[in-house]
Formats: structure tokens, sequence, C-alpha cells
């Protein structure tokens, strides 16, 4: 009972923190009360989701991007994990909770560029409300690997981010490189940490010649794991996206090795599976 009254604490005002840390140790003592889902419950009661991953070859994996700071580049990192999953041919679908529907915009852009390059990888996305989250999850059953891009407002739809983010294999949370991302993004990372969430920061439009870079990545590593690739600014990534494309559409891009060290990260934190002829 301790977590569903922690629960109840949270909805009458108490400090999230507070609850969601009971709610934890309630979720990891009983069966699934967030996701309904008792094999994804496994994979958070236990260190690194390595049971889950062993219990549940067959359902595709959750990659989740959520953080409460605006255009930190989550639709980014959305769409440059799925054309680099796509490009192994892996059965991949976008998830886009975003009212604003970056991610569906960037695919009907994608589709039209198809039509002339055929060669494009297929990258299929779905946009679906947030409070549908548990609907998008069945998909799992369909593909190897969701991508799921969330809004920037996810303190408005607290209690349906955070069973989503439960049921993810992994949360990624994209931030900028300075105090105000830190401000923002670390109390986000608490609460993932604070329940049992397996989750990391990736640092964005990181440029390790400024003199505050490596105080900010002590910062961060200081509240949860971090991603040790980071993404430089890098004009390629707006303006490939204006066209429906990614980073990773380009073999020869001057960041395609960073994009590929990503891949490699989210691949073995997530335990995605990749065919063999394209391991
Ligand atoms: N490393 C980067 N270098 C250059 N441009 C970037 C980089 N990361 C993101 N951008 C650009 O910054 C803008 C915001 O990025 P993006 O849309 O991915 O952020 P977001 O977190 O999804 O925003 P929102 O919170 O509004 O959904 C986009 O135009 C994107 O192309
Ligand atoms: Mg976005």
């Amino acid at each position: 009972m301790r977590g569903r009254r922690a629960l109840a604490r949270w909805h009458h005002g108490e400090p999230r923190s507070a609850a969601i840390g009971a709610a934890a140790v309630f979720r990891r003592k009983t069966a699934c009360w967030l996701t309904c889902d008792a094999q994804r419950c496994a994979s958070h009661a236990t260190d690194g989701g390595q049971v889950a991953r062993k219990q549940s070859p067959a359902r595709g994996r959750v990659v989740l991007i959520a953080s409460p700071k605006g255009g930190v580049g989550k639709s980014s990192l959305c769409r440059s994990l799925l054309v680099s999953a796509a490009r192994q041919g892996i059965r991949c679908l976008g998830v886009d909770l975003d009212p604003q529907q970056t991610l569906t915009k960037w695919h009907a852009r994608r589709e039209r560029v198809r039509q002339t390059y055929p060669e494009c990888s297929e990258v299929p996305v779905l946009a679906v409300p947030l409070a549908d989250w548990r609907a998008a999850l069945k998909e799992t059953g369909n593909v190897d690997l969701l991508v799921i891009d969330t809004p920037p407002s996810i303190e408005a739809q607290y209690g349906a981010t955070l069973s989503l983010c439960a049921a993810a294999d992994i949360v990624l949370v994209p931030t900028g490189a300075t105090q105000d991302d830190v401000d923002s993004v670390t109390p986000w990372m608490r609460t993932l940490t604070g329940a049992d969430i397996r989750s990391s920061f990736v640092l964005n439009r990181a440029n390790r010649r400024v003199r505050s870079y490596e105080a900010i990545r002590t910062k961060l590593l200081q509240v949860g794991a971090l991603c040790p690739v980071e993404i430089p600014l890098l004009e390629d990534i707006h303006v490939s996206a204006g066209k429906g494309l990614a980073v990773p559409d380009f073999v020869k891009a001057k960041a395609a090795e960073t994009f590929d060290a990503l891949w490699a990260y989210v691949v073995r934190e997530a335990g995605i599976r990749v065919p063999a002829k394209a391991a």
C-alpha cells in the first residue's frame, strides 16, 4: 500500500520526489501497476533491464526521448536514431506524442523525398496523443523498435509521461550545455533515477572548447548517467531535417561517426537486436 499511498500523496500536492521514491519501492515489490505489463515491470525491478531482455526476446524495444526543456534536440535525436535503425534493416516506428507534430511533418517531407529517391530508407511515424500512450506501446508487438518523441511540456501530463518512461527500455534526456539547461533537466533526471528508470542524458550542441563544458558535464554526471557520445552544434542537423532527412542518411557526412557511435550506445543500452548482416 505504501506506493499507492505515495501516489495519492503526490496527487494531493506533496513533493513528487517523495511520492515517486515510495512508488518505486512499491513497484519493485509487486506486479506492475504503472504499465500493466509484467515483462516490462521485470525490467525495472532489476538492475539495467537485463531480465526483461532475456525474458521477452520477441517484443520490440522502446527508446523514449523526454525532457522538460523545449528546443533541446528531442525530435532531432529521434530522427537520427530512427534513420540509423532503418538503415540497418531494423523494423522501427517513430511515435510522435507532440501536438506540434514535428516528427510527423518531418516524415511527410521524407515521404516526398522517397518518391524521387526510393533508396532513402522508409521511416514510418505514428502521431498519437500522449493520453493514448498505452495504445502506442502495443506497437512493440509489430516492430523491433519504437522511438518515441515527446512534447516539452511533460509537467502538464506528468503521470502519463512517467508511466510511459517506466515502460521504456531507456529514456534519453537531451540537454544543452548551459546552466539553464542543467536547472531544467536535473530535477527530471532525479525523478527518473528515483523511480529506478534506466535513463541517460545526451549532451546536445556540445562545444568542448569552451571553459564551461567540463563544469556542465560534471553537474550532469552528479545526477545521472551521461551518454559518452555528445552531439556538436551542426548545420547538417537542421538543414537535413528540413528535407525530411537526418545526418545518418549521409554515409560521408562530417559527423557520420558521431551518429554511428550514438546509435551503438543506444543499441547496447536498450538491448536492440541488430540483424546479423548489418551488425
Ligand atoms: N546539435 C544541433 N546542431 C544544430 N541544430 C540543432 C542541433 N540540435 C537541434 N538542432 C535544431 O534546433 C531546433 C530544435 O531542435 P528539436 O526540434 O530537435 O528540439 P526539441 O527538443 O524537439 O524541441 P521541442 O521542445 O519544441 O519539441 C531544430 O531546428 C533542430 O534542427
Ligand atoms: Mg520536438
